[in-house]
């Protein structure tokens, strides 16, 4: 908060990927030097944004759902004599900002992915009641430009280094709503590297829609980038989300194997194990490309784990092309996964594609695959146990003496620990494990990794 302000009550709301939360902690970055400052509750909030997704219908449903119970606060508040500006953000805002003005009078302004940076110059004509509620067509050049510097709040961060999508899935509403592909300068992501080393930043997750398809100014590609990146003094830890197979260059998969700051854990969205599928959702690549991928990767770096996106009930899907997905699954074996039941998305081709499946074979599909899933998951959790783990601390655990800290899998690690402090990296040897995370105790010393 800047001197000479009365603190304002910020409440953000976020919903869909890791875009979202990195706009979320950027848009508070933006509304900090106005005075906003988190509060836990919408009702003691000053300014509501809800940062949201488009991705399924679910999603975008739930938008409008949750701007009327904040109708309902921001009226309590007003009766009360406080204010309460709502503001819409994401790609619910870029795709249907003019009908949610219409519909939504509660609403005082609407922000596009491009144009949060524009937030406290909406936020004045908004409580001026007068001129435009809708920002939603800026480049995200002038965005990225116009942002101000980073303030991260632990030892991992996100920087979001490409957005938008030219590959246009059939079924995506991403290259509609975040746009063209569009990579920021090398030298810009640097220099944000940097400074989240300096604020104490141990592990930076790359993020873009096809962030491997990543191209800077001077050819520079992902690779490039990656190996820069791997020199900066402090980070120790590099990931990155969402890749395309087709972006899986020869260069990449071996640095996979060459740099060790590099994670052994990918996010390598497949969608389907039917190549009829794949090639109707204009995936530009069938199983047995994806599979050569994954066993280049692991010729590269034995220990790598992947994690994966998939689709049921794509239009046309049989059950024998479903079966299809679940024995890629099998073959692959993945360390986690997000699968999801196709929703019909408008304006995209899949849309309007003859052979919708319907609703009880697609949630019947889905309870199947999640079921392999979930044992594959639980799988790899347990094979972790009795080995030894670089872990790094992220915190203070529940009880005194207890730390967590997130392993190369990204797996959450409880463990117990009295000396170290967050941004240390150091062994744990796992000695239990769940569905979603792991417990062990620190050993003394590396050499002790025996
Ligand atoms: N229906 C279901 N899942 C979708 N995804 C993207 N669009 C749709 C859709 N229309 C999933 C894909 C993508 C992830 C982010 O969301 O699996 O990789
Ligand atoms: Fe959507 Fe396909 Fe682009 Fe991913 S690659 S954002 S699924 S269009």
């Amino acid at each position: 908060m800047s001197e000479g302000r009365t603190p304002k009550g910020l409440f953000i709301e976020t919903y869909g990927c890791q875009m979202n939360v990195y706009d979320s902690e950027r848009m508070r970055d933006v509304l900090a030097p106005l005075g906003y400052a988190q509060v836990d509750k919408p009702d003691e909030a000053d300014l509501v944004v809800l940062n949201t997704c488009h991705i399924r219908e679910k999603a975008t449903e739930k938008v409008y759902s949750e701007i009327g119970r904040l109708r309902a606060h921001k009226e309590r508040r007003q009766a009360e004599g406080k204010g309460m500006t709502i503001a819409i953000a994401g790609c619910v805002a870029q795709a249907e900002g003019e009908e949610i003005i219409r519909r939504a009078p509660a609403v005082d302004l609407v922000v596009g992915p491009q144009a949060y940076h524009k937030l406290p110059e909406l936020i004045a004509r908004a409580a001026r009641k007068t001129g435009e509620r809708l920002a939603a067509d800026f480049t995200a050049q002038e965005k990225f430009d116009a942002l101000p510097a980073r303030a991260p709040d632990g030892v991992t961060a996100f920087l979001s280094i490409q957005e938008g999508c030219d590959k246009f899935c059939t079924f995506c509403v991403v290259p509609y709503t975040r746009g063209a592909e569009y990579s920021r300068p090398l030298a810009d992501v640097l220099a944000e590297a940097r400074s989240l080393a300096e604020r104490g930043v141990r592990e930076i997750t790359l993020l873009g829609q096809n962030v491997n398809a990543y191209h800077g100014d001077g050819g520079a590609g992902f690779a490039a980038l990656l190996r820069d990146l791997a020199q900066i003094d402090g980070v120790e830890r590099l990931r990155y989300t969402t890749s395309h197979p087709i972006e899986m260059t020869d260069e990449l998969i071996a640095l996979h194997g060459d740099e060790p700051k590099l994670m052994p854990y990918l996010h390598l969205p497949v969608q389907s194990g039917s190549d009829r599928i794949l090639k109707a959702m204009n995936r530009k690549h069938d199983g047995a490309f994806y599979r050569a991928i994954v066993e280049r990767l692991r010729a590269a770096r034995p220990d790598i784990a992947l994690s994966t996106d998939l689709i049921v009930g794509f239009p046309g899907e049989t059950e024998k092309e479903f079966e299809a997905t679940l024995q890629l699954v099998r073959d692959v074996g993945f360390a986690s996964a997000y699968s999801f039941k196709y929703s019909a998305r408008p304006g995209t081709p899949a849309a309007v594609m003859m052979g919708q499946v319907p609703e009880e074979e697609k949630a019947e599909r889905l309870a199947r695959l999640q079921r392999l899933l979930s044992e594959q998951q639980r799988a790899f959790n347990t094979s972790q146990v009795d080995g030894v783990l670089p872990v790094l601390v992220t915190g203070n655990g529940r009880r005194p003496g207890q730390k967590h800290g997130r392993s190369p899998y990204l797996q959450a690690v409880h463990f117990d620990d009295t000396r170290a402090r967050p941004g240390d990296i150091v062994p744990v040897r796992i000695l239990s494990a769940s569905q979603n995370s792991l417990a062990g105790a620190r050993l003394e010393r590396m050499a002790e990794l025996a």
